[in-house]
C-alpha cells in the first residue's frame, strides 16, 4: 500500500489509508503527533496561529505554511518543522522566542507559536529589514498585544536594526536532517535530505479512510490517465490548496489528483513572451517576475509583483498556485481576484491543456468562458511591452494587509510622445461577476489626448455609464465601489500625469498611503521605584517564555482520550419562528455520526445562565427547545468521531418550523421604536442645568456591535469522573460553569470538578458564553459518558454567540457661545440581543458622563431587545458605548462652535477631577506637540486636495466598581522554600500570574523565580465570582498579599528565635516546629473600593480622499494607572486596549442580512481586526507619574480594559480630516456628517463628499 513520507522535526513519518481527504497536516500535527505547540482558530489561513516551517524538496528555501490549509497526503517529501524543535525547556529556548518574550510580545500567548514560525521561516532565507520583518507578519493576528511589542521583538532580527548582543539568526538554522542546530561543515548537500527525490517523484495511489483516492502523480499525461479510468465526474486537483480558506470545503471530490509537484506546470520560458508554469506558487511566480524584470520590455513585471505583495501573505503565497487562483475565479466569478486581474490588465493570455495531445491559447476572458472539466492550466503567457506602455495598477482593502479586493483595478495605457492614447486595457475586479473590463471607456480614450481636463470628464462619464455594479454583502454598497472604481481611474491618470501639466495641490492623488508606510515605532514612558522591587519592576510575563514556545497548554491541548468524542451545535435556520419537527435521522447516517441530543436529552434546566446568580436575572435556553428567538440559535448537539465530521454533520440535521411573516428585528434604531421591547433601565435628572442657551445641538448617534475575536475560540473538554464529572473549559468563570452543568444535570455541585490552566484571550466572550459550550460538553460527556471535546468552529461562535452591545442615543446638547453645555437630554439605548440579562446597561448609565460635568445631564438608559443571539460582556462593556457617545457630543460642540476640541472637553470637565485631568491634558499636548502639529495639519490640509490630514482628542475616566470574589492558597514547600499559590484568578493574557508572583516574592522578601502559580480548580477556589472587569488582578493581588502577611505572622515565632535566617533555613525550622506552611485568604465584596481611572488621547491620520483609505501616523496616550504592580504589563494592556479599540471604531464591521438577520460576516475572510501594519507609525504610551491607586491594592490600579475606550480619538482624527475635504465640496465644517458603525474605508470616503466633477488635472 502507497504512503507519503515526509519529516516533522527530523523524525521521519508516514501515513496512509488510516488518514481522510480532510486530515490537515495541523490535525496530524497535534491529534497524531502529539505535537500541541501548534495552535489553531480560523482553519482558513486567516489567522496564522497554526504556521509550520517546512522545507518542501531538497534544495528548496524554508517556508511558512499555515498547516490548517494543508491536507498531510500533500506533504510528501516535506521536512517541517514546529514550534517543538524551534527550541523547549530541555534544549534551550530559540533566540526568536526569548525575544518575543523580553519584549513582552505574548499576553494570552495563543498567537505567539504561530508568528515565532512566522518570523523563523522568513529569517532561514535571508536577511530583511526591519522593514521587511513589519511586512511579512501580514500572516498573523494577535489580538492582545496591539502588535508593537511584537515588532519591537523581531525588528531586532533585521539587517538595519542596532544590534545589541543577539546572535545572528543566519547561525541558529536547525538541521534538516537532525533537527538540531545547523553545522553545515559536517555535511555535504546529499546529507540534507531526508527524503530521496526519486520518493519525491514517484507515482501513487493512496486509498483514504474516507473513501477519497488520493494521487500523486509525474506527469501531465497521468492526470488524463486517470480521469480516463475514473471518471470526471468528481474529481479535484491539489495544488496549494488554499483555495478552501476563501470558499470554504466541508468535503473533497473523490478523485484528489496532487499536482504540486508536477515539473511542467513549473518554472518558465522566456522567448517572446514570458511564459510561466501555471503550477508555480505565487512566490514562486513573484521570483520569476522579479527576475525578469531587468530584460527589455519587461520592466512593468515589477509592478505586478508588488500588487502580489497584497494578495493573502507570504505562507499562503508560499503554497497557493496561480492556476489555483484562477480556478477560483473561474468557478466563482464573483471573485475579486487579483491574479485574474492582473493578468487581464496586461493582456496575458493562458494555456490549457485539454487532452494528453492538445493544448489551447485563450484570452483572459475566454478563460471565464471555458469549460473546465478535465483541462489543465499550463502557463501563463505574460506579452512583451515596450516603454511607451504604462502600467498602474491598484487594490483597496479593508485593512493594511491580508484582504480581498474590495475593488482592484488595472490600467494599461500606450501612449504616443504627446501622450495620445494609442490602445489602453480598463480592468477591474469586485464590482460584479460580469463585468472586468471597460472597454467602451477604452475605445473612447483611443486616439485621446490623456491629461485633458475634457477627457478625462468625459472618460468618467462613459466609465460611469458602461460599469455593472451589483450588491454583494457583505462587500461594500454599489454606491461606494462605484465611487472607487472611478476614482481610481482617475488616481490611476494623477499617478501618470507629468509633473508639468499636473496641478501641485493634485498630486497627493497620486500616491498610496499604505504603500508608502515606512517603519513603525513606539515609545513607553512610565518611571519605576527600584526600592520596591519586585513591586514595580518592569519585569518579563512569568509564563512568556512556555508561551513563546508552545509549552504553555490550553484546554484543547489536553490529550485526547481513548473512546473520547467531539460535539457541534446545530443551528436554526430562521429568525424567528417554532419549531415543528427535528429530524438527525440522515445525520446519523453520516459515517463517524455517533449521536444526537436535543433539548429533550436535558436531565436539569435547560439553561446555560444560572437564572438568580449576581449577574444574571434569568435563563438562557442551552438548546432551543420550541420557540426560536434568532437565527442560528443551538437547537441540537451532534456527537462524532471528529470534530470535522461533527461540524459537517450538524448541517445534515432537518429541522421545520412553524413561521410567522413577522422580519427579525436586529437594529437597535429600530426596535427602539417599538415599546415591546424596550425597558427603561435608570432616568437621573440635571441637578445643575444652565440657562445660558446659545445652541441647541440635536442628533442621534449609533455605535454597532463588536466580535471578541479571541484566538482560541469557545473550547471544552469534559471527562467523566469516579464523582460525576471533571470539565476544562475556556472560561472566566469556574464557579459559573460549575453551578450551571448542576443545574443542567441536576447533579451536585461537588460532584462537578471545574479545572483551569489559562485561556487564549477572551474579552468577555467567556464570562458567561462559554458556559454553553461547557455544558453542551458536559451533558454529552454525562450522557455517552464517554470524554467530549467540544471546539466550537469560528463560524458558529460568530453567527450563534452575542457580541459587544450595540448601541444607540437620542440626545440634545444646549451650550452657551463658549461651548460650555447647559444641559444634555441623553436617551441611551443599550441592544442586549433577544434577551436582557447581563447588566451591562449599568457600567454604560454610571459612565454616561465620562469626564464631564454630571449635574447637566438628564439621562434616560434603556435596555432594549433585537432578534439576535445575546450579547455580552466585551472588553469595557457599556462603559466603551457611554464614554463614546459623551465624546461624540464633545466633537458636536467642537464642529458646531468651531473650537478646539481640548478647550471644549475642558471647560465641561467634571470639577472633581478638573485638576487631574487638566494636568494629563497639558502632558499630552506638550507631548504630541499638539499646537504645533495642528498649524502643520492645517497647512497640509490647505496644499492637498486628495489628502487630508486630522487630529482627535479622547478623555476619559473610566470607572473601577466591585471586586472579584475569590480565594488565594499559598504554600511554602519545606524543602526548598518554594512557594506555589493557587488563586481564583484566571490567567487569560492580563498578567495576573506575573503581577501574583511580584507581590508575593516582594512581601516575602525572596526571589520571584521562588514562586509558581498553580492551575486552578473549584475545589481550591469554590465559589469564585468571574475573571473580568479588570478587577481580578487587583483581588489576587489583595489575596495574595494577605497569604503572605499570614505566613510571616505564623513564622515570625520561628524567626525571633534565629539569627538572620536565610528563607530556606527559617521554612525548614518552621516546618520542624509544625508551622502551618500553607495559608489562605478569601477576597469579597467587603473589600471592594471604587475608584476611577483617567486617560487622555490625541491621535492623528491621514486619509485618502479618493479612496476613503487612512494611515494612522502617531497616538500619544497617557493613562493613570497609579502605582503599578508591573509597569510593562500594565503597557501590554493599554496597547492592546487601545488596538482593539481602533478595530471596533474603524475597520472591525459586522454585517447581517436584514430579511432573516443572518451574520454575513462570520470568518477572518470578511470580519477583519487590525493588523501589525494597521497601528499607528508613531505610538507613544505614557504612565501617569502619580497620584497612587487605593492603598487596599498597593497603589495600583486596573488597565485592563479603560484604553478601548480613548481609541475613539481615531474616528475623530479622521473626522477632521474628511472634514476637511468637505469643504472644499463647499460643504461647511459646522455642518455634521452622520456617520453610524465604524469609519470604515467606505463611510470615510462617503463622508468626502467628494463630487467627480472636481476629477482633474489642472
Ligand atoms: C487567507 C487567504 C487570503 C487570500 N487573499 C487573496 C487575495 O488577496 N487576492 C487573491 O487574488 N487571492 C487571494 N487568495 C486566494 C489564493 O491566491 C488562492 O487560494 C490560491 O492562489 C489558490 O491556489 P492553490 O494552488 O492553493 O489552489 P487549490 O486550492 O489547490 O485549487 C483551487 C482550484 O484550482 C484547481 N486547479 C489547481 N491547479 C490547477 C491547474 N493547473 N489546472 C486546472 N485546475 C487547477 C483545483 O482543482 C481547484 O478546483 C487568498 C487565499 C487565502 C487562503
Ligand atoms: S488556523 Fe490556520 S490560519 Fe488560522
Ligand atoms: S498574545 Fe496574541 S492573541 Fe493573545
Amino acid at each position: 500500500m502507497d504512503r507519503i513520507f515526509f519529516s516533522v522535526n527530523g523524525v521521519g513519518v508516514n501515513v496512509g489509508s488510516e488518514v481522510s481527504s480532510t486530515t490537515t497536516l495541523l490535525v496530524f500535527l497535534r491529534d497524531h503527533l502529539g505535537l500541541r505547540g501548534t495552535k489553531y482558530m480560523c482553519l482558513e489561513g486567516g489567522c496564522g496561529a497554526c504556521m509550520v516551517s517546512v522545507i518542501k524538496y531538497p534544495g528548496a528555501s524554508v517556508e511558512a505554511v499555515n498547516s490548517c490549509l494543508v491536507s498531510v497526503t500533500s506533504c510528501q517529501g516535506w521536512e517541517i518543522t514546529t514550534i517543538e524543535k524551534l527550541g523547549n525547556r530541555l534544549t534551550g529556548y530559540h533566540p526568536l522566542q526569548t525575544t518575543l518574550a523580553e519584549n513582552n510580545g505574548s499576553q494570552c500567548g495563543y498567537c505567539s507559536p504561530g508568528f515565532v514560525m512566522s518570523m523563523y521561516s522568513s529569517l532561514q532565507n535571508r536577511k530583511l529589514t526591519m522593514l521587511e520583518i513589519e511586512k511579512s507578519l501580514g500572516s498573523n493576528i494577535c489580538r492582545c498585544t496591539g502588535y508593537r511589542p511584537i515588532l519591537d521583538a523581531f525588528k531586532n532580527f533585521a539587517s538595519d536594526a542596532p544590534k545589541p548582543d543577539l546572535p545572528d539568526i543566519e547561525d541558529l538554522k536547525i538541521c534538516k536532517k537532525n533537527g538540531e542546530e545547523c553545522n553545515k561543515d559536517k555535511c555535504d548537500e546529499s546529507d540534507w535530505c531526508f527524503v530521496s527525490d526519486d520518493e519525491v517523484m514517484a507515482y501513487r495511489c493512496i486509498p483514504l479512510c474516507d473513501g477519497r483516492l488520493w494521487y500523486i502523480v509525474q506527469d501531465i499525461s497521468d492526470i488524463f490517465n486517470i480521469l480516463r479510468e475514473k471518471g470526471d465526474g468528481s474529481y479535484m486537483l491539489v495544488a496549494g490548496n488554499t483555495a478552501k480558506g476563501v470558499y470554504p470545503r466541508d468535503e473533497y471530490p473523490r478523485i484528489l489528483i496532487d499536482i504540486s509537484r508536477l515539473r511542467s506546470l513549473k518554472g518558465c520560458i522566456l522567448d517572446q513572451n514570458l511564459v510561466v508554469g501555471a503550477g508555480n506558487t505565487l512566490t514562486e511566480t513573484m521570483q520569476i517576475l522579479n527576475n525578469v524584470s531587468n530584460q527589455q520590455y519587461f520592466g512593468y513585471l515589477k509592478i505586478i509583483v508588488e500588487h502580489m505583495e497584497l494578495i493573502a501573505h507570504i505562507p499562503v503565497r508560499n503554497i497557493g498556485t496561480i492556476a489555483g487562483n484562477l480556478m477560483i475565479k473561474h468557478n466563482h466569478p464573483e471573485f475579486s481576484s487579483d491574479i485574474f486581474l492582473l493578468l487581464n490588465s496586461v493582456g496575458a493570455q493562458i494555456i490549457i491543456v485539454t487532452s494528453p495531445v492538445h493544448s489551447k491559447t485563450v484570452s483572459m476572458e475566454g478563460f471565464l468562458k471555458e469549460n473546465m472539466r478535465g483541462k489543465i492550466i499550463l502557463n501563463v503567457m505574460f506579452p512583451p511591452l515596450n516603454n511607451q506602455y504604462k502600467l498602474v495598477t491598484k487594490k483597496i482593502m479593508p485593512r493594511a494587509q491580508n484582504a480581498h479586493a474590495m475593488v482592484n483595478a488595472g490600467f494599461l495605457y500606450k501612449l504616443s510622445p504627446d501622450n495620445k492614447v494609442q490602445d489602453c486595457r480598463i480592468v477591474y475586479g469586485g464590482l460584479s461577476p460580469t463585468f472586468s473590463r471597460a472597454t467602451k471607456t477604452e475605445k473612447f480614450l483611443k486616439n485621446r489626448k490623456l491629461f485633458v481636463n475634457e477627457t478625462l470628464s468625459e472618460a468618467i462619464k462613459v466609465l460611469s455609464n458602461e460599469m455593472v455594479v451589483t450588491e454583494d454583502p457583505p462587500n461594500p454598497s454599489v454606491a461606494y465601489r462605484r465611487q472607487l472604481a472611478i476614482a481610481l481611474f482617475y488616481k490611476c491618470l494623477l499617478y501618470l500625469c507629468p509633473p508639468a501639466i499636473l496641478n501641485p495641490r493634485y498630486v497627493s492623488g497620486a500616491t498610496d498611503l499604505k504603500q508608502n508606510r515606512g517603519v513603525s515605532k513606539g515609545r513607553q514612558e512610565y518611571v519605576s521605584d527600584p526600592s520596591l522591587y519586585p513591586l514595580n519592576e518592569p519585569i518579563q510575563k512569568v509564563d512568556a517564555l512556555i508561551q513563546c514556545a508552545g509549552e504553555a497548554s490550553y484546554t484543547e491541548d489536553l490529550p485526547c482520550l481513548p473512546h473520547e468524542v467531539y460535539a457541534a451545535f446545530a443551528l436554526t435556520t430562521v429568525p424567528l419562528g417554532t419549531i415543528k419537527s427535528i429530524d438527525a435521522s440522515y445525520a446519523l447516517k453520516y459515517p463517524g455520526v455517533i449521536a444526537f441530543l436535543t433539548a429533550k436529552d436535558i436531565p436539569g434546566t435547560n439553561s446555560f445562565t444560572p437564572a438568580g446568580s449576581r449577574f444574571y436575572e434569568t435563563n438562557e435556553e442551552l438548546l432551543c427547545s420550541g420557540e426560536v428567538k434568532y437565527f442560528n440559535q443551538p437547537f441540537g448537539i451532534i456527537v462524532a468521531k471528529t470534530q470535522h465530521i461533527a461540524n459537517v454533520a450538524v448541517k445534515l440535521v432537518s429541522i421545520t418550523y412553524y413561521t410567522n411573516d413577522k422580519l427579525p428585528v436586529i437594529d437597535v434604531k429600530l426596535a427602539k421604536k417599538d415599546p415591546n421591547r424596550v425597558t427603561l433601565f435608570r432616568s437621573t435628572d440635571a441637578t445643575n442645568p444652565g440657562n445660558d442657551v446659545a445652541t441647541k445641538i440635536k442628533g442621534n448617534h449609533t455605535i454597532r456591535g463588536q466580535y471578541h475575536f479571541c484566538l482560541e475560540t469557545l473550547v471544552c473538554v469534559s471527562r467523566p469522573s469516579e464523582e460525576g464529572l471533571s470539565t476544562y473549559p475556556a472560561s472566566q468563570w469556574m464557579d459559573g460553569v460549575q453551578w450551571s452543568i448542576s443545574r443542567l444535570l441536576n447533579i451536585n455541585k461537588n460532584r462537578i470538578d471545574v479545572k483551569i490552566r489559562r485561556l487564549g484571550g477572551t474579552f468577555g466572550i467567556k464570562i458567561s458564553r462559554s458556559n454553553q459550550i461547557a455544558l453542551a460538553c458536559s451533558l454529552v460527556a454525562y450522557k455517552l459518558n464517554r470524554p467530549c471535546r467540544f471546539i466550537q468552529s469560528l463560524r458558529t461562535n460568530m453567527r450563534a454567540v452575542g457580541k459587544r452591545l450595540s448601541c444607540n442615543t437620542d440626545f440634545e446638547i444646549a451650550v452657551n457661545n463658549q461651548g460650555v453645555i447647559q444641559f444634555i437630554n441623553e436617551d441611551m439605548y443599550e441592544d442586549d440581543g433577544y434577551i436582557t440579562n447581563e447588566p451591562l446597561i449599568q457600567f454604560a448609565a454610571d459612565s454616561h458622563s465620562n469626564c464631564y460635568d454630571k449635574s447637566k445631564w438628564n439621562l434616560k438608559a434603556y435596555n432594549v431587545v433585537t432578534d439576535t443571539p445575546s450579547n455580552t460582556w466585551c472588553r469595557s462593556p457599556g462603559s466603551l458605548e457611554a464614554i463614546a457617545m459623551a465624546e461624540t457630543f464633545m466633537e458636536r460642540i467642537t464642529y458646531a462652535l468651531s473650537l478646539d476640541p481640548i478647550d471644549v472637553r475642558l471647560t465641561n470637565i467634571s470639577p472633581e477631577i478638573k485638576n487631574d485631568v487638566i494636568e494629563m491634558v497639558n502632558i499630552i499636548k506638550e507631548k504630541s506637540m499638539y499646537t504645533k502639529r495642528k498649524a502643520e495639519i492645517e497647512k497640509f490640509n490647505a496644499e492637498n486636495r486628495w489628502k487630508k490630514q486630522g487630529k482627535g482628542v479622547a478623555l476619559m475616566q473610566w470607572l473601577v466598581t466591585g471586586v472579584s470574589t475569590l480565594d488565594v492558597n499559598l504554600s511554602v514547600y519545606h524543602g526548598d522554600g518554594t512557594v506555589a499559590i493557587a488563586h481564583g484568578g484566571i490567567e487569560l493574557g492580563q498578567a495576573i500570574n506575573t503581577k501574583a508572583v511580584q507581590i508575593c516574592a516582594y512581601f516575602l522578601k525572596i526571589p520571584i523565580d521562588k514562586v509558581q502559580i498553580k492551575a486552578n480548580d473549584t475545589t481550591i477556589n469554590p465559589n469564585g465570582f468571574i475573571t473580568g472587569g479588570s478587577t481580578a488582578s487587583q483581588s489576587v493581588g489583595l489575596g495574595v498579599q494577605r497569604c503572605c502577611e499570614m505566613l510571616l505572622k505564623n513564622l515570625e515565632p520561628i524567626r525571633a528565635k534565629m539569627d538572620n535566617p536565610t528563607w530556606q533555613e527559617l521554612i525548614l525550622e518552621a516546618f520542624n516546629a509544625g508551622v502551618d506552611l500553607q495559608t489562605h485568604s478569601h477576597v469579597n465584596d467587603n473589600d471592594a473600593i471604587n475608584y476611577s481611572v483617567l486617560g487622555c488621547t490625541v491621535a492623528q491620520v491621514t486619509v485618502d480622499v479618493l479612496t476613503g483609505q487612512w494611515e494612522f501616523d502617531q497616538v500619544d496616550l497617557i493613562e493613570d494607572v497609579g502605582q503599578s504592580v508591573s509597569p510593562r504589563m500594565d503597557i501590554g494592556q493599554i496597547e492592546g486596549a487601545f488596538t482593539m479599540g481602533v478595530g471596533y471604531h474603524t475597520i472591525e464591521e459586522l454585517v447581517y442580512d436584514k430579511a432573516t438577520g443572518e451574520n454575513l460576516t462570520d470568518r477572518t475572510w470578511n470580519y477583519k481586526v487590525p493588523q501589525a501594519r494597521d497601528i499607528a507609525r508613531d505610538s507613544r504610551i505614557y504612565l501617569r507619574k502619580k497620584p497612587m491607586g487605593p492603598n487596599l491594592y498597593l497603589g495600583a490600579k486596573a488597565t485592563g480594559e479603560p484604553a478601548t475606550c480613548m481609541a475613539v480619538a481615531v474616528p475623530f482624527a479622521i473626522r477632521e480630516a474628511f472634514t476637511s475635504a468637505r469643504q472644499e465640496s463647499g460643504i461647511p465644517s459646522t455642518e455634521w456628517y452622520q456617520i453610524d458603525g465604524p469609519y470604515t474605508v467606505e463611510n470615510i470616503c462617503m463622508a468626502a463628499a467628494t463630487d467627480v466633477n472636481d476629477f482633474k488635472f489642472y
